[in-house]
């Protein structure tokens, strides 16, 4: 069985301190560092970019889970690979041609990852299966920390989970929005072997208690 991964999103840190933020949920036990990035277009807020990714990349060995909520995010894969990004995810929604960004990520020697936002099916992902590292199930609208876990999304965990054990190949599948130790739970028992969690970390103050209590 595949150990559950725990990627606490810095969307939810303390931005005045973003470096000692990183390294406290790296020593707290975190397994990725999820860095969240928009453009104010795709989605209706703005966070950082490239600059900020590369000035955290010392301060963890961690593998940094980067992403991106951006239209277009073509331009932008490079800047991002560069910075020190191991993972790059991109929306299917966001376009242009996921199968062609993917390969192009790939190519960078980062591990590519596919995003679904909640009015997304799950066999958006059903040609892509061969070139994705990552799947990533928005169970919330992104935009934003703190929102609600959409429980009508566990339906496309279970069938995303269907989908890779059929594909034979090695990929996770992460949840990202409202994920608390119960959502947890309910994410998990759908077939989520990856969880990014913001607000339930960061906003506590024990990082070490809050990331061991979403391990299920
Ligand atoms: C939302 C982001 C999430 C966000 C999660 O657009 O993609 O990563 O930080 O925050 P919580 O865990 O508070 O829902
Ligand atoms: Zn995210």
């Amino acid at each position: 069985l595949t150990r559950t991964l725990i990627a606490p999103s810095i969307l939810s840190a303390d931005f005045a301190r973003l470096g000692e933020e990183v390294q406290a949920v790296d020593k707290a036990g975190a397994d990725w560092i999820h860095l969240d990035v928009m453009d104010g277009h795709f989605v209706p807020n703005l966070s950082f970019g490239p600059p900020v990714v590369k000035a955290l990349r010392p301060h963890s060995t961690l593998p940094f889970d980067v992403h991106l909520m951006i239209e277009p995010a073509d331009p932008y894969l490079e800047a991002f690979a560069k910075a020190g990004a191991d993972h790059i995810l991109v929306h299917v929604e966001a376009g242009p041609h996921a199968h062609y960004l993917l390969q192009r990520i790939r190519k960078m020697g980062v591990k590519p990852g596919i995003v679904l936002c909640p009015a997304t099916p799950p066999e958006a992902v059903s040609e892509l299966l061969d070139i994705t590292d990552i799947i990533l199930v928005m169970t919330v609208n992104p935009g934003f920390g703190g929102q609600e876990f959409l429980q009508s999304q566990l339906g496309k965990i279970r069938r995303i989970r269907d989908m890779i054990t059929h594909s034979e190949r090695d990929i996770r599948l992460s949840v990202d929005g409202g994920i608390n130790p119960e959502t947890a739970r309910l994410a998990v028992n759908a077939g989520a072997d990856t969880l990014i969690a913001g607000s339930s970390v960061y906003n506590q103050s024990d990082y070490a208690k809050a990331i061991a209590a979403l391990r299920v």
